[in-house]
């Protein structure tokens, strides 16, 4: 059993070489270090296949990277391409915005950088198309930064071994991520440290493989360890917001606006709101309103927009001439003193802007 934390809270020198050491010697045994990108590691070619690679499987893309490279040698030739044989290249790949933004990205390396990468996973993020992986990828595979090039198996793999119990699915959680990676990034060999987690990931590590007993990095799994392996990485599930789609009734009388109190249960219970009619889509409430009330008047062009938890409310204020029994006509000074709700706060202010 080892403890990659000692009693302080300090990550363990001794665990964190042993760790590294263990990784690149399996790596350079079982790792895929035959990949073409592996062989050139030139920030061009990395960079190709990272982009490649972003949505297409490894053996998918090694024919499109060599022919690719085969028309376009040079980060010139890219820059200078015709669309037609860029959209060529990339025929089968999906996508096509990446092409086109690595298009763009080879225009800024020959207009701002003399025709030669930046060198830093910070100043590659200048470039169209590359986002904090790509550019930590090919800084320290072609540069040689010790940096983590956080992608879902290097989120899978250092929760497991650590135990990091932040959700994956919270963007702020990736910097809690790099920052405990970070330090443990091989100095001497961040590019195939990198490669080497792709490579667990993808093989001892996988989403739903367990480690067995002898994996070499059974002793280093603290949630192998007490059994906790496949409830990592953590992600909460999206909750999902059912769109719905109301009229906000919109009528006057004697000085006053009409309201009606929602009811008892469910959302904004009994709050007073303009009279609010659930309708099954936009065209809906077209139709509906212009059905009943041959002066209805839509109001504001884009409907005012409120999320609750499980819902998503879009609310378009319609003015009508009709009077209807179930509406309280309540004067601006009446209507102060009853509690508002946030929904109402915006449709008051929507109608302001539409006065
Ligand atoms: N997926 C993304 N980058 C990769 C790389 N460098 N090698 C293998 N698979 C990858």
């Amino acid at each position: 059993m080892i403890n990659w934390y000692d009693k302080a809270g300090n990550l363990s020198e001794k665990v964190v070489s042993e760790f590294r050491a263990t990784l690149l010697a399996w790596y350079d045994q079982k790792g895929r270090t035959h990949l073409p990108w592996r062989t050139n590691t030139l920030p061009y070619h990395v960079w190709i296949s990272e982009i490649m690679l972003q949505q297409t499987q490894v053996e998918t893309v090694i024919p499109y990277y060599e022919r690719f490279l085969a028309e376009l040698p040079t980060v010139k030739a890219l820059a200078c391409a015709d669309e037609e044989l860029l959209l060529k290249l990339w025929s089968g790949l999906g996508y096509y915005s990446r092409v086109r933004n690595m298009q763009k990205a080879a225009q800024q390396v020959m207009a701002d950088f003399d025709g030669e990468f930046p060198t830093t996973a910070k100043s590659l993020q200048i470039l169209a198309g590359i986002g904090p992986y790509t550019a930590a990828a090919i800084a320290s595979i072609s540069f040689g930064e010790a940096v983590p090039a956080l992608d879902g198996n290097m989120f899978r793999v250092f929760s497991r071994l650590l135990k990091i119990e932040a959700d994956i699915a919270q963007p702020k959680s990736r910097h809690l991520f790099y920052e405990v990676i970070l330090p443990i990034v091989d100095p001497k060999r961040p590019g195939d440290f990198n490669q080497a987690i792709m490579d667990l990931g993808t093989s001892l590590m996988r989403a739903k493989a367990e480690t067995q007993a002898d994996s070499p990095f059974a002793k280093f799994n603290l949630s192998y360890q007490d059994g906790t392996e496949l409830n990592f990485p953590i992600k909460s599930k999206k909750v999902k917001q059912v769109p719905k789609f109301y009229a906000a009734i919109i009528s006057e009388k004697e000085g006053g606006l009409a309201y009606m109190q929602r009811p008892k249960t469910g959302l904004l219970a009994n709050f007073w709101t303009f009279p609010l009619h659930e309708f099954d889509s936009w065209d809906a409430i077209y139709e509906g309103v212009s059905a009943t009330n041959a002066d209805a008047k839509q109001l504001n062009i884009s409907p005012v927009t409120h999320l609750f938890t499980h819902q998503k409310w879009q609310v378009m204020l319609v003015q009508v001439a009709a009077d209807d029994e179930q509406w309280t006509y309540l004067t601006p000074e009446a209507y102060e003193g009853l509690p508002q709700t946030t929904l109402q706060l915006k449709l008051q202010a929507a109608l302001k802007e539409n006065l």
